[in-house]
């Protein structure tokens, strides 16, 4: 079987608009396997931190890339044999993650390592240039959005849940900031593609999203 005959929906768009928790619960939905694609580049920026290596330097980055021990097992994210779920979700290592982004060759080392998770039943991947460039011939493209004052507040809550203070106002600023930085770089930008479907979840619940989606992945199997 080509992995070309895997389904596959990709779920692409900007900081704290839910692609992670409605991928979760539409792969479970389906059955299929999930890719946190930002886990990837997060794991690449803590083992870079962890060495002291700074973000500008691009070919030690690289290099870390080329030699990442990652490792997701049910919800948790680990390197190097230590879980590291929480680690990475720290808004310093978003930062860093961002900021390393930008690099044509850190996304060239991780293309394939993102191809091989398109495995039967099917795959749902979530990030920034999943349906643009990972799986441009995806099943069904989404690009998940919401508006920057209903992000913020989400991320400040997940923040809150887990005992991290935050300012709602320095939120808006850093989504700001890093949404600035993943749709200005060169190399594969967030943006919405031509062939992709926008859905705006502002004011929308969980449910309701993971149904459109469900939905919307039953009409793409159709046609
Ligand atoms: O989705 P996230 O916040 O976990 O991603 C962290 C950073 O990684 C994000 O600011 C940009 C980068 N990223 C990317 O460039 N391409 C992806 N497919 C996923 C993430």
């Amino acid at each position: 079987m080509d992995k070309q005959d895997v389904p596959v929906i990709t779920l692409d768009g900007p900081s704290a608009s839910g692609k992670g928790t409605i991928a979760r619960l539409v792969a479970q939905a389906l059955g299929f396997h999930y890719l946190d694609s930002g886990a990837l580049y997060r794991l690449v920026a803590l083992a870079a931190m962890k060495r002291n290596i700074d973000a500008s330097d691009e070919q030690s980055v690289v290099d870390i890339a080329r030699q990442l021990n990652a490792g997701f097992r049910g919800g948790s994210i680990w390197l190097d044999g230590e879980d590291v779920s929480d680690d990475v979700r720290t808004e310093a290592c978003g930062e860093y993650a961002s900021r390393i982004a930008r690099y044509p060759a850190l996304r060239i080392e991780l293309l394939e390592r993102q191809r091989n998770f398109r495995k039967l039943p099917g795959l749902i991947a979530d990030g920034r240039d999943m349906g643009s460039v990972i799986f441009p011939d995806a099943t069904l493209k989404i690009y998940l959005t919401a508006s920057e004052e209903e992000r913020a507040s989400r991320r400040h809550k997940q923040l809150m849940e887990k005992g991290i203070n935050a300012n709602i106002t320095d939120l808006i600023q850093a989504l700001g900031a890093r949404d600035e930085r993943d749709s200005n770089r060169s190399s594969s930008p967030l943006q919405q593609s031509e062939d992709a479907c926008l859905l705006d979840t502002t004011g929308l619940g969980i449910d309701q999203v993971v149904a459109r989606v469900l939905d919307m992945y039953a009409e793409a199997c159709k046609a």
